[in-house]
């Protein structure tokens, strides 16, 4: 009897190991990302035990192999079970690049058009979504080294360039030039090539418009207060 239960944990023992050492091999640039990309990330063992963003990549990557040989419901089985456990939904149609890291995870949407650069980093309840029911491409692009922060919506076939920040909360719904940060809802961007941005000057991209509401009776209260 002793000796079963040695034996079932040593198999176990053997199979977490395994498991450990796969991850290692095949998802270390990843991992070494994690730890590039969060300041509290102590250690090597700690991001590939502890860390969900990793390991929805893992299931994302053993999915997406599926789909792409048209084993749809497999696929999506191990997707939704990733879900489960992490808390994170990336669907198996998506195709993500190279050292791809989610910080924190819950409440991460990747739509099924998506398509993500490499050295991407998204934060907890960012959706790259669709705005609709049309069936094709209906999720964003994003490009390399994109950042997108905390709850921020990318939403519809648009792209966002390469080195852009799209910041917390941020709702954008139109395409992003490289290297710009982006605010608001809807989203604006607010510096460009590292140079602030004059909103007023900016034609390109539509204005907040409840900002630019309370931005006029600012104005007008201004010009009452002087008379
Ligand atoms: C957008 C962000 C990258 C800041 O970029 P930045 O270029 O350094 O911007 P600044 O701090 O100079 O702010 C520029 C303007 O945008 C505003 N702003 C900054 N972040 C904003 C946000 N998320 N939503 C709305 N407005 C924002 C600032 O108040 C400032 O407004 P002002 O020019 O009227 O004063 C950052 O604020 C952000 O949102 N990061 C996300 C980080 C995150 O999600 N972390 C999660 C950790 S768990």
């Amino acid at each position: 009897m002793l000796d079963n239960i040695v034996n079932i944990l040593l198999i176990l023992l053997g199979v977490v190991l395994t498991k450990l050492l796969f991850i290692s091999i095949f998802f270390y640039s990843d991992i070494r990302a994690a730890q590039k990309r969060d300041p509290a990330a102590k250690s090597f063992m700690e991001v590939i035990l502890l860390y969900p963003g990793l390991h929805a990549l893992v299931y994302y990557r053993i999915a997406h192999a599926l789909y792409a040989v048209h084993l749809f419901f497999l696929a999506r089985f191990i997707s939704q079970a990733g879900r489960f456990f992490t808390g994170i939904e990336i669907h198996p149609g998506a195709k993500i690049g190279k050292r791809f890291f989610i910080d924190h995870g819950l409440g991460v949407v990747v739509g099924e058009t998506a398509i993500v650069g490499d050295d991407v980093l998204l934060y907890q309840g960012t959706t790259l979504g669709g705005t609709g029911i049309i069936k094709g491409k209906r999720h964003p692009t994003l490009g390399n080294n994109v950042v997108v922060g905390a709850g921020a919506k990318v939403l519809g076939n648009i792209t966002i360039g390469d080195n852009s920040y799209i910041g917390a909360n941020a709702v954008v719904i139109k395409d992003v030039p490289p290297n710009s940060t982006v605010v608001g809802v809807p989203g604006r961007v607010t510096k460009q090539d590292g140079k602030k941005m004059d909103v007023a000057l900016d034609h390109v991209h539509t204005l907040d418009p409840i900002k630019q509401s309370i931005d006029e009776l600012e104005e007008r209260i201004k010009n009452l207060e002087k008379k």
